[in-house]
């Protein structure tokens, strides 16, 4: 049963490759990665002998590069591949029309042309834009801000179009803010918890009270599972984990457990467009597909903080942008850097 994972160098996509991988013995993995800024293969160097799982180079936006992908039977899809940093796409919006919206369409057309069985698109809750109160709902409507959240919008819209005009049997995938291992130190959550271990300061926008629900990637990776195996082709499904909390609480949070001055904190000037909250109901995952996150939010954000304590020549590396220099002198492959875009 071979599987498609495309991003799957990155953050939520590393993760999942070593759930699956664990969990599911009768599944072969195709790793289809651009390799940019956000991607490492470093992520993954404790499965890249296993002989279920390949890595091939290529951007989803680039059909040639992505065609020949197809010529061995593709039963499943997972589409992680995008451009992820609502920041970044201030600065370039149209790379993000590009992976994001230009990318996910060859996907789904190439899916369609060789009769993939399942795609699960992963979307994001940013794509319902802000609320004051309340919780949004896989029938809310979309009202997406940024140029991040409108790309996101704009494939999420394309994949469900792909189910209602030509049934290819896709769900999608709408979660809130993740957090956990190897996630790049751009991030509000590895930024401030290297940041702090490096004593520099922790930037918190604006006043900080920017509500976002946070969930653990472990669990975000239960749901796709889920979704692949039993999910009802031309559904959507919301995953949150009724963790809501303020950029100040969780900062607060870090400082305690790394025993830091709050004194670190630097409030930064607002980021514009910048969304108040967001918040998701995801009743109908548990009702139908019988999900219910498994971490509580001190449990999930203690293990999160102790790994990046524990992991300091990963982050060192990919702040640094020595990994991607050894990339470049190994293997010839010029990597995106952090700097790029910025
Ligand atoms: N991180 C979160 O909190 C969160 C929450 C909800 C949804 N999402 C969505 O989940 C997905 C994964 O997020 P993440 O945080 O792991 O992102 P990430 O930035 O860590 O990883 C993205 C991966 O995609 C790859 N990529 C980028 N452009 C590509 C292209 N053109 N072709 C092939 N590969 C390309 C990168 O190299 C990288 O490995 C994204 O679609 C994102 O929108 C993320």
């Amino acid at each position: 049963m071979r599987v498609l994972v495309t991003g799957g160098a990155g953050f939520i996509g590393s993760n999942f490759i070593r759930h699956l991988l664990s969990d599911r013995p009768e599944c072969e993995i195709i790793n289809f990665d651009k390799l940019t800024y956000a991607g490492n293969l470093e992520n993954l160097t404790d499965v890249e002998d296993n002989p279920r799982y390949h890595f091939v180079r290529g951007d989803v936006a680039m059909r040639a590069e992505l065609e020949p992908v197809f010529k061995e039977k593709i039963w499943g899809i997972v589409h992680f591949a995008a451009e992820s940093h609502v920041d970044r796409s201030l600065y370039s919006p149209l790379t993000f029309v590009e992976t994001n919206v230009f990318g996910t369409g060859n996907l789904l057309d190439l899916a369609l042309r060789h009769k993939v069985e399942r795609f699960v698109h992963i979307s994001t809750d940013e794509v319902y834009g802000s609320t004051s109160s309340g919780k949004f709902t896989e029938a809310s409507r979309l009202n997406p801000t940024s140029p991040y959240s409108a790309s996101k919008a704009s494939s999420d819209l394309l994949a469900l179009a792909y189910f209602k005009s030509f049934a290819l049997p896709l769900v999608v995938d709408r979660c809130t803010n993740n957090f956990g291992p190897y996630q790049f130190p751009e991030k509000l959550i590895p930024l401030f918890v290297t940041n702090a271990l490096e004593d520099k300061p922790l930037p918190v926008y604006g006043d900080g009270l920017y509500v976002r629900d946070w969930l653990f990637v472990a669990d975000h990776c239960r749901a796709i599972e889920k979704m692949l195996f039993e999910g009802r082709p031309g559904e959507i499904y919301n995953v949150g984990g009724s963790n809501e909390l303020t950029n100040l609480d969780i900062t607060r949070r870090i400082l305690a457990r790394l025993r830091k001055p709050e004194s670190l904190i630097t409030h930064v000037a607002d980021r514009p467009g910048h969304d108040r909250r967001y918040a998701l109901d995801a009743s109908k995952l548990e009702r139908e597909l019988g999900w219910k996150s498994r971490r509580s939010l001190e449990e999930a954000l203690d293990l999160t903080i102790d790994w990046y304590v524990n992991n300091r020549s990963w982050w060192q590396k990919v702040k640094s942008g020595e990994y991607q220099q050894y990339y470049q002198k190994n293997y010839g492959v010029r990597l995106g850097s952090a700097k790029d875009a910025v």
